[in-house]
Formats: C-alpha cells, sequence, structure tokens
C-alpha cells in the first residue's frame, strides 16, 4: 500500500511491547510514531505524535488501560484504538469495545490478524469529506482474483500476467501475480523475470514467515506488478501445502491491493484453496466442445460448494479464431450462465508479446485484445459494464 499508517503504541510491560514493536516494524505500511510505556503518559503522547491509529496494550494494568481508552475517545473523537491483550474472553474484549476501543486482537499478535484489523480500520476511518478514505486518497479494498481454465492452453496465463500488469498501472494500486501453476507455470517467462525466490522458498520458511521476508521474495516486473513465481524443482512442489498457502495469501491480501492467482488445470488441493479465499474467479473458455464441456462440469463441481459457484465469471478466449466456432448464444444456452468477459482472437499481438517477454502493453498497447484486457481489468475494478444477469441452462446439471 502506498498509504502509511502512523501507529503509536502504549505497552508498559517490555516482554509484550518489543514483540508487538517487531511486528509493527516489519510492515511495510505502517510507520511507529511513538511509542510509550506508560498509561498516564500517553495522551500527551498521542496529543504530539497524532498518529492515525494507537494500540493499546490492556495486560499490564487493566483498570488503567480502559481509562485511558476512555479517555483517548474523548480527547480524540474519531482516532481509531486497537485494543491488545492475552485475555481473549467475551469479558475483556467487550469491556475494551465498550470503553472505545474499535478493534481487539488477542496476544501474542499474529501478523494476518494485525494487517486485517489495520485494513479494517482504514476503510472504515471517516474522511474529513466523509467519504470512506485514508489520509486523502481513495480507499483501497483489496481483491483477489482466480484465473483457471477449462482446458490446457486456453489462455488462463495469457489472461493472467495482461490482467496483473493492466490493474498494476493504476496508481494506487499495489498488484501481485501468484503462479500456482506449480510443476509448468510459465509467468515467469511471460514477464521474462528471473526471480531469486520462489513460492517453494517462501513455504520452506513458513514458520518465521513476516511481512518483509514475503515481499522480498516477490520479484518486481517494470510495469509495478510483483510475481511470486512456482518452485523452479518440480520435487519442491510437495514442499507446498494448502496451509501454507492459505498463510501467505492471507498476508499478501492484507498487504496488496489486488492478488491474481494463474492456476492449474488440474483441481489439486492448492487450486481449491485459492479458489476459496478468491473473490472472484475468472473461469477461461474457448468457443469449442471440449472447453465449454468442461465449463458445464467445473461450474458444477464449484456449484457444489457454499460461495463458490457464485464467484466464477466466464471469460471467452479467442473470439474469432475459427469460422466454425460455437456462437456465443449457445455458448451462453449450453453453460446457464452469461458470459462475463469476451478477449478477441489476436495471434500476432499475444504471441510476440509472448515470445518477447513483455505484456501487451508495452508490445501492443493499441491492440483490441490490449484494450479488452485493459477492460477486464476495470471490470473487475467496478469501473466496467454491469454484468449480464444469470440464465438458466438446458444442459447445466441443475
Ligand atoms: N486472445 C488470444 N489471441 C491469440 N492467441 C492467444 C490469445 N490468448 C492466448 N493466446 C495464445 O494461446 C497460447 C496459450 O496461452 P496461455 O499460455 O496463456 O494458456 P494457458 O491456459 O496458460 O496454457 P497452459 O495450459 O499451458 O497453462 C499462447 O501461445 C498464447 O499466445
Ligand atoms: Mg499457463
Amino acid at each position: 500500500m502506498k498509504d502509511v499508517q502512523r501507529i503509536a503504541i502504549v505497552d508498559p510491560s517490555d516482554s509484550t511491547r518489543e514483540p508487538l514493536r517487531n511486528l509493527l516494524l516489519g510492515v511495510e505500511s505502517i510507520w511507529l510514531e511513538a511509542e510509550c510505556s506508560r498509561y498516564e503518559f500517553f495522551s500527551d503522547v498521542a496529543r504530539q505524535s497524532s498518529p492515525d491509529i494507537v494500540v493499546v496494550s490492556l495486560d499490564a494494568d487493566h483498570a488503567k488501560a480502559l481509562q485511558l481508552i476512555q479517555q483517548l475517545t474523548l480527547d480524540f473523537p474519531g482516532l481509531p484504538i486497537l485494543a491488545v491483550s492475552a485475555r481473549g474472553d467475551g469479558q475483556s474484549i467487550l469491556q475494551a469495545l465498550r470503553a472505545g476501543a474499535k478493534e481487539f486482537l488477542t496476544a501474542p499478535v499474529v501478523l494476518e490478524e494485525l494487517l486485517l484489523a489495520l485494513q479494517r480500520l482504514r476503510v472504515n476511518r471517516p474522511a474529513p469529506d466523509g467519504s470512506a478514505s485514508f489520509n486523502g486518497s481513495p480507499r483501497v479494498d483489496s481483491l483477489v482474483v482466480a484465473v483457471v481454465g477449462s482446458r490446457g492452453g486456453v489462455g488462463c496465463t495469457s489472461l493472467a500476467v495482461n490482467l496483473g500488469c493492466n490493474l498494476a498501472q493504476e496508481g494506487q494500486h499495489n498488484v501481485a501475480l501468484i503462479d500456482l501453476d506449480l510443476a509448468l507455470g510459465d509467468a515467469d517467462v511471460a514477464l521474462d523475470l528471473i526471480p531469486d525466490y520462489t513460492l517453494a522458498d517462501v513455504a520452506m520458511n513458513i514458520d518465521r514467515l513476516d511481512m518483509t521476508f514475503l515481499r522480498r521474495s516477490l520479484c518486481r516486473h517494470e510495469t509495478g506488478l510483483s510475481l511470486l513465481p512456482h518452485p523452479v524443482q518440480m520435487e519442491d512442489i510437495a514442499l507446498i501445502h494448502e496451509d501454507h498457502l492459505q498463510r501467505v495469501i492471507g498476508l499478501l491480501r492484507a498487504s496488496y491491493s489486488h492478488l491474481i492467482f494463474d492456476l492449474s488445470k488440474r483441481f489439486t488441493p492448492t487450486d481449491l484453496t485459492a479458489m476459496r479465499m478468491s473473490d472472484v474467479i475468472l473461469l477461461v473458455a474457448q468457443l469449442e466442445l471440449t472447453s465449454l464441456r468442461n465449463v458445464v462440469r467445473m461450474l458444477h463441481t464449484l456449484g457444489n460448494e457454499d460461495g463458490l459457484g457464485d464467484k466464477v465469471k466466464v471469460v471467452v478466449n479467442r473470439v474469432g479464431s475459427e469460422d466454425g466456432e460455437i456462437t456465443l448464444k449457445k455458448a451462453e444456452e449450453t453453460i446457464g450462465k452469461p458470459i462475463y468477459w469476451q478477449v478477441p482472437n489476436d495471434f500476432k499481438a499475444m504471441l510476440g508479446a509472448r515470445n518477447a517477454g513483455v505484456p501487451l502493453l508495452t508490445h501492443a498497447p493499441k491492440s483490441k485484445v490490449q484494450q479488452s484486457l485493459l477492460g477486464l481489468a476495470n471490470s473487475l475494478c467496478g469501473k466496467g459494464p454491469e454484468p449480464k444477469k444469470e440464465r438458466r441452462s438446458f444442459f447445466s446439471f441443475k
């Protein structure tokens, strides 16, 4: 995130203040404005340092800490207060919230939870003009998009890479692409990046994973897109478990405004974990029988799991590539869902960009295929046309 949240903390106990401080210092979007070891001095510290958020650790003296929270609420209305305590029982949480805290975290604080709480405070903090913003810049929610194909070579990597680069063009976006086609992924080749670290390094260091380490593991492309590539050695794929991926996605989600996953075509447990953690699943198809039949099967499988089917948006790639291709109308009837986006066939621009290892916005910025993918990026950010209404299929399994 480009916005920095300036934080002041108060905790009289060195043994809990130190780890909290180190956690905060590891987050790029946080500036530790002030640290205080006495509850009675903290109001003055807050007045002088005027932080965006204050963190009050309760455990040294609950009564004094709650009194301080009440005082801060009166002195600085609107200043978000995050309370931290090892006593995570309902009573303690209620007391802190009643005193005026906006968020409560159980100590020892877990990085993902801290980041998510800070994100909620950032989003909920009213701007002076009443709109939801932070430090004068527009609010940025995170958006997680999984790109999955209905058969090999359907265009997932091309779409994921170019979507990522287009999204990264917006100044306030911070975009990461995770290559989850763990065996044969080629997002690094498409972007001509030679990464120092891969998802395997992150998985091997999962126990000491913090934001600094994770950020350093991502490789930055000149468009601004960050890439976390698949493992180089195939045998390292076994190192990556679903719970690792869950943790990595949780951390990245709290730190990047947009995450894109380039998934494999094998419906592996890691693919499913990524889809569960996504806001949108772009299911890429082409206007031919095998692909459309697989779309119906995949929609059926995903529809069996609560909440997954509703996230799917069907994107048809390479429209206009063959004379005898199935019509869009027939395709929609077959899959029982409107086609969310159509990407035109443009062999020259796509292949040229892939062979040069550059995104379309560099290689063929005016091409129809680039314009279409830019439109898709905008639409996913809520800047495009409304998707069509759902329609029932006479071929669907439902
Ligand atoms: N809209 C398009 N127009 C023309 N060619 C395209 C288009 N989209 C993708 N291609 C071409 O199709 C081929 C396969 O694309 P891509 O590698 O993106 O597919 P994939 O689904 O990721 O494949 P894999 O199953 O190997 O992961 C590439 O040569 C790419 O240039
Ligand atoms: Mg691919």
